[in-house]
């Protein structure tokens, strides 16, 4: 009885570790959508899985200005005119994680807007993680000022794409998350007469390589201004302390120069006494 009952628990454990197997050989993709623990509405989180681990892990809020044209009230100019595109939480997310090469897809309003981030890792040798870093190569913005809920009517529409050119933003060694609360800013180059799509993406936690652990960010490389920032909220609590320092050296120094010439003082003394009491 228990030697059957243990058998077919040993079938039904090499069954689940069979369609594991299959899973991983088909390297199916899974989006997890955390945004729900942020406290700030216009903050994406999501991971996005592969061979049931963490591959790519992303927190950030972004939106876009795109300037568009729309005719002018004398019906004869055309008016320029600026689109403010938050990105929603309600996106569809898709990435692709390979050991070198990271993409990120956000699509929203039924793909009519669609938001690509393209990251590469440097070096010469991907196997040794030790040296290396990587970055953020690329940003697209697919838009169509035909759609209605961030252009006005009269814009011309057809479909256009905004791309950064030769792009080495959020450098950071290989192995860490980049991490920047200050504002960033970013300009593309639209289709659309070449006109400057900005990019404004803010409170940026990314890892699209090596993350060590399933749903944590390995350990963080803060961008410059975020770095003097934290320096200069430091800065005056260093100097109080240099200062408070000094004042405690100069008192010790005060109190250890009194006590000697006092005791100088005290031995003349104490030698007269002596002569008299001799
Ligand atoms: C997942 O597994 C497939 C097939 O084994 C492999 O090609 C792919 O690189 C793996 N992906 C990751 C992120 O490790
Ligand atoms: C992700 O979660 C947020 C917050 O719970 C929700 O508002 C949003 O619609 C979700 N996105 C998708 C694509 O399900
Ligand atoms: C990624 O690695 C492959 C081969 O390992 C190489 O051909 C390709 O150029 C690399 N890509 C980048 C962006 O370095």
């Amino acid at each position: 009885m228990d030697l059957t009952r243990s058998a077919s628990a040993l079938g039904l454990q090499v069954l689940v570790l069979l369609l594991c197997a299959i899973g991983q050989n088909m390297a199916e993709q899974e989006v997890e959508n955390l945004s729900g623990l942020s406290t700030n509405p216009e903050k994406n989180i999501f991971v996005i899985r592969e061979n049931g681990t963490t591959c790519l892990m992303a927190e950030f809020s972004a939106k876009l200005a795109v300037p568009y044209e729309v005719p002018s009230s004398n019906e004869v100019d055309w008016d320029l005119v600026e689109a403010i595109i938050q990105l929603p939480r309600d996106t569809e997310i898709k990435g692709k994680c390979w050991n070198n090469e990271s993409e990120l897809h956000l699509s929203w309003l039924d793909k009519a807007y669609t938001l690509k981030l393209f990251f590469v890792k440097d070096g010469q040798d991907f196997t040794k993680s030790t040296g290396g870093s990587w970055k953020m190569s690329k940003v697209q913005f697919l838009y169509d000022p035909s759609e209605r809920t961030n252009f006005k009517t009269g814009a011309r529409p057809g479909k256009q794409t905004a791309t950064s050119h030769h792009l080495s933003l959020m450098a950071t060694p290989v192995g860490m998350s980049y991490e920047c609360e200050a504002p960033e800013k970013l300009s593309l180059i639209s289709s659309d007469q070449k006109k400057t799509v900005v990019l404004f993406l803010s409170e940026v936690h990314i890892q699209p390589f090596d993350i060590k652990s399933d749903f944590v960010f390995s350990e963080e490389y803060r961008c410059l201004t975020d770095q003097r920032k934290q320096l200069e909220e430091t800065l005056p609590l260093i100097l109080g302390i240099t200062l408070g320092l000094a004042i405690v050296i100069i008192l010790a120094v005060y109190h250890i120069h009194h006590k000697m010439t006092a005791n100088q003082v005290q031995i003349p003394r104490d030698r007269s006494l002596y002569k008299h009491m001799g």
